[in-house]
């Protein structure tokens, strides 16, 4: 401890530099260069967003679940969420931010969440789908994130992923009970996939050449892969599980390339990403509304909880 606080900025940055070379972990009484933290921060931050508004499209079918069994699952994948989204506030306020203040930049539209969840499900062959697909493309991304470089946020993963896991076989095993059903079920399930698709493509973020972080994150080891690595990943993956499922993915260019070992397919329209990324997507409003609605909601809350902090402070000073 005392040779780390003599050390000088460029000794500490070679240190930092070594562990991640290493594959050695961050932590956070670790010395780290101030981009880094802030990347962290960035990126954490907009995960724990996603997290928690995400819960609203499937909380949507919560009260129209076709089954109890059906709507049991949801309302527990739904809580896990929530869950997710509490241990990556719990991650970024070991950098040194303040949990309240990032949900103020989230209602304030300061920082972003994932643009997935600005589609609406408007059938409950979309919770099959997003369990499929938009779980599937979560884990695609988020299993390299269990090795990223920060201690926190990797620990965070490693049960994140678990249930992740979970929610896509749910969705899957879901799909695959109304595929075996009506010719009107398949249709639906057929329209999800139709939609949720080329959003589930665009989850990964822009193409690495449009991508302004990813060579950074690289470098810091926060990121293992890029954007269009994972990308590919998850259509090699998921041409088979559409296959078994007995329905068509909605790209006329998807084509096996033996010479690559990879499935070649289109491109995703990047200017509806960046529509629905700078707030112009289908729900983006209602989202942020609801969640804005929730906040103000919760102040009795958070004042009955400083309140009774400040009581309990008060009477250990007394006892003193
Ligand atoms: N939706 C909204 N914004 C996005 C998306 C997306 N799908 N993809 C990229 N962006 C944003 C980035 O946040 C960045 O904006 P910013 O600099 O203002 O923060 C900008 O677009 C450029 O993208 P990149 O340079 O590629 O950004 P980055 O290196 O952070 O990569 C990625 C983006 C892949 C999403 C990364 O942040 C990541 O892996 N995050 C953790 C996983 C995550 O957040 N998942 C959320 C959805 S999954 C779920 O909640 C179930």
């Amino acid at each position: 401890m005392t040779a780390m606080a003599e050390l000088g900025e460029a000794e500490l940055q070679q240190h930092f530099d070594d562990r991640v070379a290493k594959d050695q972990r961050i932590e956070p009484r670790d010395w780290m260069p101030e981009a880094y933290r802030k990347t962290l921060v960035r990126q954490i931050a907009q995960h724990a967003h996603s997290e928690i508004i995400g819960m609203q499209p499937e909380g949507n079918w919560l009260t129209r679940a076709p089954s109890l069994r059906r709507k049991a699952i949801l309302l527990a994948k739904v809580q896990d969420e929530a869950g997710h989204g509490l241990y990556l506030y719990s991650a970024a306020e070991s950098l040194g931010v303040d949990r309240g203040e990032l949900t103020e930049k989230l209602i304030d539209s300061r920082q972003k969440y994932s643009s997935i969840f600005n589609y609406p499900t408007l059938t409950f062959a979309d919770i099959g789908v997003i369990g499929w697909l938009v779980d599937g493309a979560a884990i695609c991304n988020q299993v390299p994130l269990c090795r990223t470089s920060y201690g926190p946020y990797a620990r965070a993963m490693v049960r994140v992923c678990k249930e992740e896991s979970f929610h896509q076989r749910q969705g899957y095993e879901s799909l695959m009970t109304m595929m075996g059903g009506t010719d009107e079920q398949r249709e639906m399930v057929q329209d999800a996939t139709d939609r949720w698709w080329w959003p589930s493509l665009m989850m990964f973020g822009p193409p690495d050449g449009d991508s302004p972080n990813t060579q950074q994150s690289m470098a810091w080891r926060i990121k293992r892969h890029t954007n269009d690595e994972l990308r590919q990943k998850f259509v090699d993956m998921s041409v088979p599980q559409a296959e078994a499922l007995g329905v068509t993915l909605p790209d006329p260019e998807l084509h096996w390339n033996a010479e690559r070992g990879h499935y070649d397919f289109g491109e995703p329209d990047w200017s509806e990403f960046k529509q629905v990324v700078s707030g112009q997507g289908p729900c983006n409003e209602q989202r942020l509304a609801r969640r804005r609605r929730a906040h103000e909601e919760g102040q009795w809350v958070r004042d009955a909880a400083a309140a009774y902090a400040a009581k309990q402070a008060a009477t250990e000073e007394e006892a003193r």
